[in-house]
């Protein structure tokens, strides 16, 4: 039984209980004991999708739309997929298990009839959708919608659309993008993100980092330079993005950049594409 908290309970709203009377209990703790105060006046129960996620990314002008490359992140913070969720400890795409045939069932099934249903609504959307999918037997299933890109996922994406970005963002704009021919790299591409030791926790800041090699593609999030030293500002400090010709051979490149990096405190999943 999954009970979903409707309001904004900082990504801890979603209760899943195996038992019916578990499930009974929880429920009223969330509407009559406020247990995520205003937040679970009203909840939503839902079906428990047992499956592996991906993330689907769409851009549009309003009019028409594109969809970018799929790609699949790694919420947890432990190995195994065990722990804490985060916004991303890695990412990879393509996504080995969605294949051509189930990338057109995502188009027919959830992407077509979401494009067509912001226009019945009249909701002028232009920008990225980013849509959170589970694939359950051989069919996709929307677990949440976005208005954004997603984080780590947009290091594995944007490296792979071989179209000059600006313009690309500038005919969605301008609402052209339909004379937009969309090329796409056919290599993988992962990322690992090096995060501060604590994080989703309380965590330290300030910490020297130190040997980022400049040939390799790393993307800083939570860096800042004090006193001329490259310093962590965040939990999410940095990730290492690496092409390959597979998943496997990107995942390692991204490990050996990540190798030469260090801070007090650095950790990163060693087993990012486990399950592929
Ligand atoms: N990686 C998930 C997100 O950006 O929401």
């Amino acid at each position: 039984y999954v009970l979903k908290a409707d309001g904004l309970a900082a990504g801890k709203g979603v209760v899943i209980l195996e038992e019916l009377a578990d499930a009974k209990a929880e429920l009223t703790a969330m509407l009559a004991d406020a247990k995520f105060g205003k937040a679970s006046q009203k909840v939503v129960i839902e079906e428990f999708l047992d499956g592996i996620e991906l993330s689907c990314f769409v851009l549009t002008d309003g009019k028409s739309y594109k969809m970018l490359p799929m790609a699949k992140d790694y919420k947890r913070i432990g190995e195994g997929d065990t722990g804490l969720n985060t916004g991303g400890m890695g990412a990879v795409s393509p996504v080995p298990f969605a294949d051509e045939a189930f990338v057109q069932k995502i188009k027919d099934q959830v992407v077509a009839p979401t494009m067509r249903g912001l226009q019945l609504d009249r909701i002028p959307y232009v920008g990225f959708v980013f849509i959170g999918l589970i694939k359950v037997g051989e069919n996709p299933k929307v677990i949440e919608y976005n208005v954004r890109m997603g984080d780590p996922e947009t290091q594995v994406v944007l490296p792979r659309i071989q179209n000059d970005l600006f313009e690309l963002l500038q005919a969605t704009a301008f609402g052209t993008l339909d004379s937009i021919n969309l090329s796409i790299d056919k290599r993988s591409v992962s990322t690992i993100v090096a995060v501060s030791g604590g994080y989703p926790e309380s965590y330290e800041k300030g910490k020297a980092i130190r040997g980022i090699d400049p040939s390799d593609f790393v993307v800083h999030a939570g860096t800042a330079i004090v006193d001329e030293e490259l310093v962590t500002n965040g939990g999410r400090v940095l990730s290492a993005t690496a092409i390959g010709n597979d998943h496997n051979q990107a995942i390692e490149q991204s490990y050996k950049a990540l190798a030469k990096i260090d801070f007090e405190g650095i950790y990163y999943r060693k087993d990012i594409g486990f399950d592929l």
